[in-house]
């Protein structure tokens, strides 16, 4: 079988060719444009330009996805597209046009969940997860643990009452000067401020809570984990933090070294991460765990995740890179399963901003 898939929720435009047969699935092309360079000058993505820019990219990639993956539209026999959540006016022009190439082809269509797409990166991977398992989604939208009890089934089990784990890091990272998407900056300057806390090159995350870095009770920040018994998270807490101790860093002239502060801040939100997915896995006992969005790309929560796999006996999937942050051909591994789950979508498919898996 050969997928045709689309993503366009926030600022990147996606088009994917999938073949899948009894030994998986093949990426033929994921084609990806991104708008950050655009963004990048308003500090965050503006939705009306994100629109417009997804109408002029769409037909180019998919003409270079079909053209990469040497395959005709003809030859096509399911199209999967983004339906939600995300910006409703992004979402809308992969949604039209996917409906469109469908309609005038004759070729089903199916509707993906975003979150649901993120976690299928994982099925692309040699040693795919198969339900059930545990998927972790971090990105710049959500922070939430499911129960994936079958390849289109998912059970929330924990989530962010408030802010996103990525949306947290974009916000405190532009204020400490990172450029838009701060995420893998974040990341970099905090390898090197946990490296300048321990000295260690090497085993810096495990040394830094008892470094003298670590202790110092004037970068106290709170832990993003709820103390309530649930898996649930706030990052709102940490982010208000955060901005208080760097007004306070401001005007008392305070000196304050960037790379501890972020070292502080990525201790405590994969901390958080870390101690809810253990606690998921004593829930569960068992059960794989597959980590998904596009901060799973970042180093030291893949790190402590493998360590927290390691401990429970479970085994951690975590998708390349490149499949970590949003792309066309995630969403076509997710769009085979729910065709396969006979969920097709037809003319009256409309986008939709809000979550679905609830
Ligand atoms: O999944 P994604 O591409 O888009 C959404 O669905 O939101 O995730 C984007 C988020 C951004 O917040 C970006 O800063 C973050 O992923 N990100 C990272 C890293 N790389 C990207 N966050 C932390 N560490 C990284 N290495
Ligand atoms: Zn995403």
């Amino acid at each position: 079988m050969i997928i045709l898939s689309f993503e366009s929720s926030c600022d990147e435009t996606s088009a994917a060719v999938l073949s899948v047969d009894e030994n998986g699935f093949t990426v033929l092309s994921n084609v990806i444009a991104s708008q950050i360079e655009t963004h990048k000058l308003y500090g965050g993505v503006v939705p009306e330009i994100a629109s417009r820019a997804h109408i002029e990219a769409v037909s180019g990639i998919t003409y270079q996805a079909l053209d990469e993956a040497k395959v005709s539209l003809s030859s096509v026999d399911l199209i999967a597209v983004t339906a939600h959540p995300g910006l409703i006016g992004a979402l809308l022009v992969c949604v039209n046009f996917a409906k469109s190439l469908a309609a005038a082809n004759g070729i089903p269509l199916v509707d993906v969940d975003h979150i649901k797409g993120h976690i299928a990166a994982s099925y692309l991977t040699a040693d795919a997860p198969k339900p059930p398992f545990i998927a972790l989604a971090l990105s710049g939208g959500h922070t939430a643990i499911y129960l994936v009890e079958s390849y289109v089934d998912y059970k929330i089990i924990g989530t962010t009452r408030d802010d996103a784990i990525g949306e947290s890091f974009d916000k405190i990272g532009r204020i400490i000067g990172i450029p838009y998407p701060a995420g893998a900056g974040f990341d970099k300057l905090s390898r090197e401020g946990f490296i300048l806390a321990t000295g260690d090159e090497k085993n810096f995350y495990k040394k830094y809570r008892k470094s003298e870095a670590g202790k110092d009770k004037s970068m106290l920040l709170p832990s993003p984990a709820l103390h309530d018994g649930s898996l649930d998270f706030s990052f709102s807490g940490l982010k208000t933090a955060a901005i208080n101790l760097l007004h306070r860093f401001e005007q008392t002239g305070e000196p304050f070294d960037k790379s501890l502060f972020a070292a502080r801040y990525t201790y405590e939100a994969t901390e958080a991460v870390a101690g809810k997915t253990a606690e998921a896995c004593r829930r569960y006992p068992g059960l794989d765990i597959a980590v998904a969005g596009g901060v799973a790309a970042n180093s030291h929560i893949r790190a402590k995740l493998s360590e927290v796999s390691a401990q429970n006996g479970v085994k951690l999937h975590l998708p390349p890179l490149s499949l970590c942050g949003d792309n066309a051909a995630m969403i076509g591994a997710q769009g085979y399963y729910e065709y396969r789950a006979g969920r097709t979508a037809d003319s009256s498919l409309n986008a939709s901003a809000l979550d679905s898996i609830v």
